[in-house]
């Protein structure tokens, strides 16, 4: 029987510095010999990018916050059966730029939505497919809103204020302290290097089947 697997997922706050650590873990996981498909969301697939568009588009203003979860869960739901599940029965190691915490952490701890109905929502969608291990870039919003660029460019997601910011970062580290054993927390406000090694040891532990 093939070897199943491994889901990595990387969450944060838009500014934590995700991107420079996916190409890291990308790179490492390959050095290690794994085949590895790099993905995000919203989007990934054809059908996700469209989906994506409609979400950011800073036009769609008068967006519901049920109609926003449901899009994210749209997205997800093909990008599982076109893309994730399949991946990870070949044995391929599959990095997906957030996943689920994301739509706790957002759409429930910012927007206010019940996490109950985002985890029945979120079930349909991801058919028994759970992260193997998840990174949390945990850096405080004020300094995140600082890297970020606040440009005229910037999506409708981007352009909330840093209350809500503040609400989706209470919602990570509530996320993080409950499932200590899935999402591990990394201090995003070192240098990158520092931020590597961190991660290096986790993967470690994970290509030896020790988590
Ligand atoms: P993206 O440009 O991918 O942001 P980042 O580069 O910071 O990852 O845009 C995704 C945006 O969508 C981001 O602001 C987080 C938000 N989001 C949710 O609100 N819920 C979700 O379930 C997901 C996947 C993303």
């Amino acid at each position: 029987m093939m070897k199943k697997g491994i889901f990595i997922t990387v969450e944060g706050i838009d500014g934590s510095g995700k991107t420079t650590q996916i190409n890291f873990i990308k790179n490492y996981m390959e050095e290690k010999g794994y085949s590895v498909v790099l993905t995000r969301e919203p989007g990934g697939t054809k059908i996700g990018e469209k989906i994506r568009a409609i979400i950011l588009d800073p036009e769609n203003k008068e967006m519901d916050s049920i109609t926003e979860m449901l899009l994210y869960a749209s997205a997800r739901a093909q990008l599982i059966s076109e893309l994730i599940k399949s991946a990870i029965d070949e044995g391929k190691v599959v990095i997906c730029d957030r996943f689920v915490d994301s739509s706790f952490a957002y759409q429930g701890y910012g927007r206010g939505i019940d996490i109950e109905l985002i985890t029945r929502v979120n079930d349909i969608a991801i058919r028994g497919i759970k992260p193997d291990i998840t990174f949390w870039f945990d850096i405080p919003p004020e300094d995140a809103l600082k890297r970020r660029k606040t440009s005229s460019s910037s999506d409708r997601i981007e352009r909330e204020k840093i209350d809500f910011y503040n609400r989706v970062y209470d919602g990570y580290s509530i996320l993080a302290k409950t499932y200590p054993e899935r999402i591990k927390r990394i201090d995003a406000t070192r240098d990158i290097e520092q931020v590597s090694m961190d991660i290096k040891i986790w993967l470690d532990k994970i290509i030896n089947r020790a988590l």
